[in-house]
């Protein structure tokens, strides 16, 4: 979708956004899947309200962007604009116990900052790809740690009341891969609360991880790591391996040889192939097993 409105285009650089017309978002996202369309960048949370507000007037839809890194996006041109936030100038403070981080910040750069000021109890989280914001907003989470057990409060554009809240932790339901937010709340920032651990001994959970990582999953591969959600007592990469499935493929998306819940691009994948091969895997796993596996990767259907 492209932007042609006047009053928008007018309005864009005083609010502080930046148009990027016509992006692939292929480019924007660790599937390398995904059509066409204008991308706003927002360097100023406060310009939000009133950008939204603009867009909805002339009827544009809009999608946020965080790291593109658990999303497949289907071909094509989009019929929305898609929203992301720059990243500020420092994305990361440290008080105390406390980080302060902008949702824009990577993941993993955030993890090692806090390290180094000996803030730990997130060591889980390193090597898991994406943004701050993205790893709110579906409660990433990796070898027993998940964010949201450590957030004080977070600053959050509400999409239904049209503005900027912040909201304290305990107002906010962090489940498995699931929060209480609403599909089109725009994470925006965030204070974490961690303990104190020497940078030693978070190193060597760092290392840990790191290495079990590496050992189970197609890390330099491009994917949008694992496509299912664990059904409650069971891992989906199992019943996929035990199904003999490694290594089936729909064009060029293919199930990992290495872990079973992780489709890879193997060269020019569409997501017409991804769609079809994840559909397949699901009718598969329901006729054999009776279970019917639910997406952890975020699709944007046209
Ligand atoms: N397994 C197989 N074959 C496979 C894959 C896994 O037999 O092809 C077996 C493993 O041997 C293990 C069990 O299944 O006994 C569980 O596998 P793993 O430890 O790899 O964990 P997972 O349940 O597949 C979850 C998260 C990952 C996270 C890891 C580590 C989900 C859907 N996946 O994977 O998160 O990194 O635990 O904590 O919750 C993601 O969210 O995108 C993701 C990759």
């Amino acid at each position: 979708m492209r932007i042609e409105t006047t009053k928008i285009l007018a309005a864009l650089p005083g609010m502080g956004v930046e148009l990027w017309r016509g992006v692939l978002l292929a480019q924007l996202t660790s599937l390398a899947i995904g059509g066409t369309t204008d991308l706003l960048r927002i360097s100023r949370h406060e310009a939000i309200p009133e950008l939204l507000n603009l867009l909805d007037e002339n009827g544009i839809a809009h999608k946020f962007l965080g790291g593109g890194s658990n999303l497949l996006v289907v071909d094509g041109e989009l019929p929305f604009v898609v929203l992301q936030l720059s990243h500020p100038n420092p994305d990361l403070v440290v008080e105390g116990n406390i980080a302060n981080v902008d949702a824009a910040a990577d993941l993993g750069k955030m993890v090692t900052f806090c390290a180094k000021h000996n803030l730990g109890g997130m060591e889980g989280l390193i090597g898991v790809p994406g943004t701050v914001g993205g790893a709110l907003r579906m409660n990433a989470g990796a070898y027993g740690t998940q964010i949201g057990s450590h957030v004080r409060e977070i600053k959050v554009y509400k999409a239904a009341a049209r503005k900027i809240e912040t909201l304290k932790g305990d107002q906010i339901s962090f489940e498995y891969r699931h929060t209480s937010f609403a599909p089109d709340d725009m994470m925006l920032a965030v204070k974490l609360e961690l303990p104190s651990k020497p940078y030693s001994e978070i190193l060597q959970g760092i290392r840990i991880c790191n290495e079990k990582r590496r050992a189970s999953q197609p890390l330099g591969q491009k994917s949008a790591g694992c496509i299912f959600k664990n059904p409650v007592g069971a891992s989906a990469g199992r019943m996929i391996d035990e199904l003999g499935l490694k290594g089936h493929s729909k064009g060029d998306a293919r199930i990992s040889d290495r872990h079973a819940n992780f489709f890879v691009n193997s060269g020019r994948a569409t997501a017409t192939d991804m769609l079809g091969l994840i559909n397949d895997v699901r009718e598969r796993v329901q006729k054999v097993y009776g279970v019917t596996l639910e997406n952890e990767v975020v699709v944007w259907n046209a």
